[in-house]
């Protein structure tokens, strides 16, 4: 016991040479990741002691020494064990994400292990996530005197839910219990029933004492009724199924494409599955296009074969499109592809999810936008029960229809997790806001072909002899958006272009009559709109629309829509007090008055543009001139 009163986690920060040093004589061993659940009261801090203890570590650290280290994926062909591990957690520390994972290393004579260890009951859903992530297995932990709690069941359902394929359930303080068989049989039993109904089909039951060291490095005598393994011979010997990752279908996402001059161009990655062969044919995905492997490159010469877990550089017969973030696949068996999802998302944000907006969705090595729909439920992980939400809050795990911009190659979770999981970012904070499992592609998304019309938008542009142009026109509640729009269409219809004005007291009596001011609705409003003017533009119109607007990430997301250059935000910057004092629609008032909620300015954001195409102060400027400036400024980018 003495022992475990040291301090042990507090080993000297390491240096590179130490995890050189460490990789090099460790390189032949297999590796586990796991992760620990439980809490100080279950006697987690003692048992990870205990482990890396009694396996007589050579170091261990926290991941934090990594920091700064530029060891990555595909860099170099060394130390790709530290890739892996900071791979999991490169996304939320590239956004500068604290989250509460701390990362342990040890060895025994058989394997190498990293243990994930999420402290702390608060946001214990984000940091348990994240740690299981990555993780092969999964300790739950039991106090062998309260039996299987509340918590035991979120541990379990998260890691199930995350897709962790071994669980041990580890019953400690069975020297409290005086060892006893009874009390053990009965918490097993009381577990399996729980397992069983959440779909976790098999899991290892043993009975320690993280204090005394019972079954965990070797048998204890006070269990002679115990025959299973102890928990280092477990985690020894279970299978960490690499294996099995071989036996299927050929992936690798394309980390980089490496040109480094015109007779060679490979593609670099990590092998999600399958195996690979010069010779074999492959197809990029999401395009299709075929090809062969010509060679396997790596920094030691090149394979006749690569497989699951390898990062290798591979190289084409044929010159055809492919770059990062594109799936390389087995020709032959090649995974889906598709826009529309069902997923399971927890949210990670303070800020709710705010259903109808873009989110960088990063799957694989691709980036995409996507917008998740409201949530068909959200699941209480404490008793499983499906809930009713509108959307979804910190620690929140909902299930959820996910819609990205473009088509993405895609395996369901259960079967991939590099195919099927995936985090979603802000796009402005570039915060990571949720991450998700893909379930499967929903089939109105294989189903709805976009239909070819053998009018282009650019005939109809050409017919009209203009360029079509959307410009957005956007500032607080009473700043004069629409009295310009309005000056600029009438110039306009002189001038014989043909447009269209969308403007928001409008627009909401009709189309979005069914919203209202909150942010969800400003969200979903905002992006109707969009794709009316979308469709609009695509008429050949140049359309102005006249809204709030407040958020930036749904200005962006209209932007994004179009091509390059038609979109114009223009800025109508009148200050609050301005607006406030013409309140030409007797709405400040009321605002402020408490009659009105949600007012724009008052109690409800308004995210001004950082960089608008335009940019009108109407307390410099008569809407006139304004107007005159912005057509002057349309016809002459238009031409
Ligand atoms: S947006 O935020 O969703 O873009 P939109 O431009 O369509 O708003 O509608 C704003 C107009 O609705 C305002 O000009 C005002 O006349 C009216 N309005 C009514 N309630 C509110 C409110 N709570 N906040 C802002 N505008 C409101």
């Amino acid at each position: 016991m003495s022992v475990l009163d040291e301090p042990i986690y507090k080993t000297d920060a390491l240096i590179a040479e130490d995890i050189d040093a460490y990789l090099e004589a460790h390189q032949n061993k297999t590796l586990l990741r796991f992760i620990t659940c439980g809490s100080v009261d279950d006697g987690k801090s003692t048992l990870i002691g205990r482990l890396l203890y009694d396996s007589k570590m050579i170091f261990e650290d926290q991941l934090a020494a990594l920091e700064n280290d530029s060891r990555r994926i595909g860099t170099q062909g060394q130390n790709i064990d530290f890739a892996l591990l900071v791979d999991g957690l490169a996304a939320e520390r590239e956004q500068g994400i604290t989250i509460d994972v701390a990362y342990r290393f040890f060895a025994t004579e058989k394997r190498k292990f990293i243990v994930a260890d999420t402290p702390g009951h608060e946001q214990y859903t984000r940091n348990m996530v994240t740690g299981a992530s990555t993780a092969d297995l999964a300790v739950i932990l039991i106090d062998g005197r309260k039996g299987v709690l509340t918590q035991t069941r979120r541990h379990s359902y998260l890691a199930h839910l995350i897709g962790i394929r071994h669980i041990v359930l580890a019953v400690n303080k069975m020297d409290l219990v005086g060892y006893d068989a009874d009390r053990f049989a009965e918490i097993v039993a009381d577990y399996r029933a729980f397992a069983e109904s959440i779909g976790i089909e098999d899991f290892t039951a043993i009975p320690i004492s993280g204090l005394g060291g019972d079954n965990i490095a070797s048998r204890s005598e006070q269990t002679p009724w115990y025959d299973g393994p102890t928990l280092i011979e477990h985690l020894e010997t279970v299978d960490v199924d690499l294996a099995s990752d071989r036996r299927r279908p050929f992936r690798m996402p394309v980390q980089w494409v490496n040109r480094p001059n015109l007779d060679f161009r490979g593609f670099a990655g990590l092998i999600a599955s399958g195996t690979v062969k010069p010779g074999d044919a492959v197809r990029v995905l999401p395009s299709g296009r075929t090809s062969t492997i010509a060679r396997i490159v790596t920094m030691d010469g090149d394979l006749d074969e690569a497989g699951a877990g390898q990062s290798v550089t591979l190289t084409l017969a044929d010159e055809i499109d492919c770059s990062r973030g594109d799936v390389l696949v087995a020709a032959d068996a090649p995974p889906q592809v598709a826009d529309q999802f069902q997923a399971t998302i927890v949210w990670m944000d303070a800020e709710d999810l705010l259903p109808g907006r873009g989110y960088w969705m990063k799957i694989g090595t691709r980036t995409v936008s996507a917008t998740v729909q409201p949530p068909k439920y959200a699941v209480d992980v404490n008793t499983m029960a499906e809930l009713s939400v509108k959307t979804l809050g910190l620690n929140d795990i909902g299930v959820a229809e996910v819609y990205t911009d473009r088509g993405i190659a895609f395996e369901p979770y259960a079967d991939s997790r590099d195919l099927g999981g995936f985090i979603l970012i802000d796009k402005l904070t570039n915060a990571t806001v949720a991450a998700g499992m893909l379930q499967f592609a929903l089939r109105r998304s294989q189903n709805v072909h976009w239909q070819a019309v053998e009018i282009t938008r650019d005939a109809h542009a050409a017919q009209k002899h203009q360029a079509p142009k959307v410009l957005w026109f956007t500032g607080l509640s009473g700043s004069g958006k629409s009295t310009i729009a309005n000056l600029v269409e009438k110039r306009l219809h002189a001038l014989g272009k043909h447009s269209f004005l969308l403007d928001g007291d409008n627009i909401r009596h009709g189309l979005n009559k069914d919203l209202g001011f909150t942010d969800a609705d400003r969200v979903e409003n905002v992006r109707r709109v969009g794709e009316v003017a979308k469709l609009m533009a695509d008429a050949g119109l140049i359309v102005l629309t006249a809204f709030i607007s407040p958020f930036r990430a749904e200005r962006e997301l209209v932007r994004g829509m179009l091509p390059e250059g038609e979109f114009v935000e223009v800025f109508i910057d009148t200050p609050l007090e301005v607006a406030e004092a013409r309140d030409v629609k007797g709405l400040y008032r009321k605002a402020r008055a408490g009659e009105l909620k949600n007012f724009t300015g008052i109690d409800s954001p308004y995210e001004p543009p950082e960089a608008p195409d335009i940019h009108v102060d109407t307390t410099r400027e008569t809407p006139e001139a304004a107007a005159e400036r912005i057509v002057a400024q349309l016809l002459g980018t238009a031409a």
